[in-house]
């Protein structure tokens, strides 16, 4: 075995399984394309997890695509691809990461009689088959194998150890015990790790996990009590997005065990100043803002108001601050590159800002960036996110977004006139609305000929200032799929109009793709 692989008990440390790409893909809105999962697992690489769950590999020829593509891609972490009990899914998991370096699967069976009377129709005994019968299948092919006892906190205690004891025996190395509807108390929570790895025949010869949902916002409280009754894994999400409320995030979790270190006595071996970039670039990609309030990464999460905070950091930080933004990648100066700034330091403040600067187009982001100093004074690191983020979406463009043209006045309807090649061809309309940007969505409808519901649209300035780079994050809906789209700019109406392509491009490459079968996954 190598020193600090997975397994290795003689390094005491908590593990970080990101499902960023699994389960929080499964939130309405998240859903990501290969390449931006690709994005994604890299900056995951740079984060230093442990683990990455790139997808359910059986659930669709996309899914599996995915996994496969991340699996070729990521050279630190393990690999490794959700898969229920059935053979075609345990085989369809074990070819998708067979690529990975670090290739490994992850077999769930729900065990509480809930599911099993309403959901599986399958008695104890046959859970306990199926979950044999699909570790000793995996473990023919590889070494890494954890099994997941879904619904664990509400499941029968000792049913769950005559489980975990005969998936250890097959070969599982990680037991994963969910609050898979995230109804679990901390305290219950924690006792439950007590009872498994003190009832568990070979316990000691595997890593326990954790894997909590927010629906009583207790993922991350859950998640802690988990460790301090021996857990040392911990699945999570970056933002914590996820299915409903959400997955444990990833951000709250690992900062609380680096700040609590005296309380926890373990930590995770995440590089936490990649925590920052990380949130931004998915915020980017799945085009849902965080939250201003959202702990560790919100704007709001390092900024005082109230005289008497202000007066106390200024005197001394520590005063109103558990943390340092530093450590977890903000950046102190938001004021960087200008209009004299080159290539160069362009790339670098780029690679600062977690950006792969192999996956984007670098020469027009710094075009873009250039002309964008000519209209600003100042560009802050917001804006360079915005521009390349940007960038990487127009690259998957099916509708591109060609020109804009809108009048407006206060005795008349807004008007809109839009141009975009679709297919390669340029096509404009034309449609009034109530207001400009109404107008303008009007028109785009019509060129492209896709109607949504458009469930959310948000604008949000990024910096300060009447010229800033504006950003607008929509969430449309379409014959029962639900996509986010984002775009930036500084004109408002602008950005408006890059958003919904976004999303439009989104609906398309989906639809393009076989629907993911119904699945009992969470
Ligand atoms: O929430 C859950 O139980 C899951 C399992 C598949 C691990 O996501
Ligand atoms: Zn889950």
């Amino acid at each position: 075995m190598e020193t600090g692989s997975i397994a290795d008990k003689s390094a005491d440390w908590v593990r970080i399984f990101d499902t960023t790409l699994r389960d929080g893909e499964q939130s309405p809105g998240c859903t990501m394309n290969v390449e931006e999962k690709i994005a994604i697992a890299r900056q995951l690489g740079r984060l230093n997890v442990d683990v990455i769950e790139a997808g359910f590999a059986a659930s669709s020829p996309g899914d599996f695509e995915s996994v496969r593509r991340v699996a070729e891609a990521a050279d630190g972490p393990i690999v490794l691809s959700l898969s229920r009990t059935r053979e075609e899914d345990v085989d369809a998991a074990l070819r998708a990461v067979v690529k990975a370096p670090r290739p490994g699967i992850h077999i769930f069976i729900a065990t509480s009689d809930i599911h099993l009377r309403y959901k599986l129709n399958m008695t104890r005994e046959d859970v306990l088959d199926a979950a044999t019968w699909a570790v000793t299948r995996a473990k023919k092919q590889l070494d890494y194998i954890e099994f997941s006892c879904e619904d664990a906190s509400r499941s029968d205690w000792d049913f769950m150890v005559k489980v975990c004891t005969e998936v250890i025996r097959a070969g599982a190395t990680t037991i994963n015990l969910p609050d898979t509807t995230g109804h679990a108390i901390p305290e219950e929570f924690g006792r439950m790790f007590s009872y498994m790895r003190e009832h568990v025949p070979g316990a000691e010869r595997v890593i326990w996990s954790a894997h909590c949902h927010n629906d009583l916002g207790l993922a991350v409280a859950n998640s802690l009590a988990a460790v301090k009754n021996g857990a040392r894994q911990i699945e999570c999400t970056i933002n914590g997005i996820g299915e409903r409320a959400g997955n444990c995030s990833m951000e709250e979790v690992v900062m609380a065990l680096k700040t609590r270190h005296d309380l926890m006595g373990v930590q995770s071996r995440i590089n936490t100043r990649q925590i920052y970039p990380a949130s931004r670039l998915l915020s980017q990609v799945i085009g849902q803002p965080v939250p201003a309030n959202k702990p560790i990464v919100g704007d709001n999460a390092f900024a005082h108001e109230a005289g008497i905070h202000q007066d106390g950091v200024l005197k001394y930080k520590l005063t109103y601050e558990i943390m340092k933004p530093e450590d977890i990648g903000i950046p102190s100066n938001k004021l960087v590159l200008g209009k004299h700034s080159g290539r160069h330091a362009f790339v670098e403040r780029l690679k600062t800002l977690g950006i792969d600067t192999s996956a984007v187009d670098v020469n027009a982001a710094f075009a873009e960036f250039k002309a964008l100093c000519d209209k600003k004074k100042v560009v802050y690191d917001d804006d360079i996110l915005a521009l390349v983020t940007e960038e990487a979406r127009r690259t998957v463009e099916n509708f591109e977004l060609i020109d804009l043209h809108v009048a407006s006045s206060s005795k008349t309807m807004a008007h809109a006139k839009v141009t975009m090649r679709v297919a390669g061809a340029d096509r404009s309309q034309e449609a009034d609305g109530d207001g400009m940007v109404d107008a303008c969505y009007k028109a785009i409808y019509r060129i492209t000929g896709i109607n949504p519901t458009l469930e959310r649209y948000a604008v949000k300035a990024i910096t300060g200032g009447t010229d800033a780079l504006g950003e607008v994050s929509c969430l449309v809906r379409d014959d029962g799929m639900t996509v986010g789209g984002a775009g930036a700019h500084s004109d408002i109406v602008m950005a408006s109009a890059l958003a919904l392509v976004n999303a439009l491009n989104r609906l398309k490459t989906r639809t393009q793709q076989p629907l993911k079968p119904t699945t009992d996954v969470r």
